[in-house]
């Protein structure tokens, strides 16, 4: 399936209705050149090989997996950033060749701008789309409000905390409204209650917008809360491991799904799958045990 504009479709059984496949990952490999300490010189490392994933429009995927597993690669090559040393990736069928505006990306190292101030942060995006400066305001405001960040928009990155700054970059992407938000450990730097309110409000967003978001965790409870399916890497080199379906009933609240047996069983089968324990007995969804 070489051709520039092959269409895919899914059928969803359950829904009976036809889904638009959104990302199709096909054989992702990435090499980096890194120095080889012993022979004094350059060597290929293969951070990710052969990732295989298809992606249906407005499904909430989750990517969980060993630290140095390849996850903040696979997602950097899903924006368009960086580009696979061999395999191919489709959005919307289009073989995908660089960073677009249809894809907006939270990075684990916020990539805010330190000359910026909390609401031109927030508004940059907005600025790229050339949205009337009104209507920037007014979007930043009720992204500024959602994040909790109301008194701070004048303040420059440096003035605010790391768990602040990571509240920017949310508002930053989800203000700037993308088809595809792709998220790298979003919530790590906010505090406990934050991040479950966070939580919450992602999926509130994603049920109104239909977005299709990429999300990577190292919580597996947030994997499991927040997925329609957790995608679990297994590392050197990353690759996929097992994709769970999480069939927990929407919409979620943490208050009512955390400690049901549903939802502690999926978290207990990505924890053995995390930790290299298998479990032949362990069913592939969720409903059979229940
Ligand atoms: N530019 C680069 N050059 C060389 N090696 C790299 C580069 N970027 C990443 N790597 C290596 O690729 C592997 C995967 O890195 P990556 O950042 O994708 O991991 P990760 O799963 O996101 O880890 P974490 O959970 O710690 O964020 C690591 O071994 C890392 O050292
Ligand atoms: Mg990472």
């Amino acid at each position: 399936m070489g051709s520039e504009n092959v269409i895919l479709k899914n059928f969803d059984k359950k829904n009976k209705n036809t889904t638009e496949t959104k990302i199709l990952a096909r054989n992702i490999t990435r090499t980096f050149t890194v120095r080889d300490s012993e022979k004094r010189g350059f060597k290929k490392f293969t951070a990710i090989k052969d990732i295989n994933l298809e992606v249906s429009s407005g499904e909430f995927i989750t990517i969980v997996g060993p630290s140095g597993c390849g996850k903040s690669t696979f997602l950097d090559i899903l924006s368009g950033l960086s580009k696979p040393t061999s395999g191919e990736l489709y959005i919307d069928g289009k073989l995908v060749t660089g960073p677009a505006l249809d894809r907006g990306m939270v990075l684990q190292g916020y990539g805010l701008f330190p000359w910026r101030n909390v609401r031109k942060n927030i508004e940059y995006g907005l600025e790229l789309k050339k949205i009337p400066k009104k209507d920037r305001r007014e979007i930043s405001q009720k992204y500024i409000e959602l994040v909790g960040l109301n008194g701070f928009e004048d303040r420059y990155i440096h003035e605010i905390s790391g768990g602040m700054k990571q509240r920017v970059a949310i508002a930053r992407s989800l203000a700037y409204n993308p088809e595809i938000l792709l998220m790298d450990e979003p919530f790590a730097a906010v505090d406990a209650q934050t991040r479950e309110t966070m939580q919450e409000e992602l999926l509130k967003i994603w049920e109104k917008t239909s977005k299709t978001i990429i999300f990577i965790t190292h919580s597996i409870d947030e994997a499991v809360f927040l997925a329609d399916r957790v995608v679990v890497l297994s590392s050197n080199p990353g690759a996929v491991k097992e994709i769970i379906d999480v069939n927990l009933p929407r919409p979620r609240k943490l208050g009512e799904i955390k400690n049901t047996p549903r939802f502690n069983d999926l978290s207990h089968r990505v924890w053995k799958l995390l930790h290299g324990i298998n479990d032949e007995n362990i069913t592939n969804t969720a409903t059979a045990s229940l």
